[in-house]
């Protein structure tokens, strides 16, 4: 199977801003776990990062007959981006929302997702994990 792992606005900072809620390692990093993790398993994954709303739009509407999967942290997008959210159901390929915090636990504005709807489902809370079990979410 071929996944893409789509990473929104902000994300290319992790490792470096608010270590406290994102922990200390790159994004860089996290992926090349990502990719060892799908490579053992016998899978492909691709990754794409942009602060750019239309960007991540693009890759969505690419994305059919491409991937099996896509896992999206959308970043601040999640919270408000109908743009993101349209392109998702306009795609029939199944799309896993991720959040690297527990944003229940934190801010009341990112207590809303307009993404979750038209997502296969969201996993959330578990650090860089969040990726891998909605990666693994796949083949389950
Ligand atoms: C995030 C949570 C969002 O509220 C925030 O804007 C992010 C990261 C997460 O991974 O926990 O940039 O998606």
């Amino acid at each position: 199977m071929k996944f893409l792992v789509l990473n929104g606005v902000n994300l290319n900072l992790t490792g470096k801003r608010e270590r406290g809620v994102y922990g200390s390692e790159t994004l860089d990093s996290i992926n090349r776990e990502l990719e060892a993790d799908c490579q053992k398993a016998g899978h492909e994954v691709e990754f794409f990062q942009s602060n750019l709303e239309g960007e991540l739009c693009t890759k969505l509407q690419e994305a059919d007959g491409k991937y099996d999967g896509i896992v999206l942290n959308a970043g601040a997008f999640t919270h408000y981006s109908y743009a993101i959210r349209d392109a998702i159901a306009a795609i029939s390929v199944p799309v896993v929302e991720v959040h690297m915090s527990n944003v229940y636990k934190r801010e009341e504005f990112r207590h809303k997702s307009v993404l979750t709807e038209v997502c296969k489902g969201e996993i959330l809370g578990f650090g860089k994990n969040s990726y891998l079990l909605a990666l693994r979410s796949f083949t389950l």
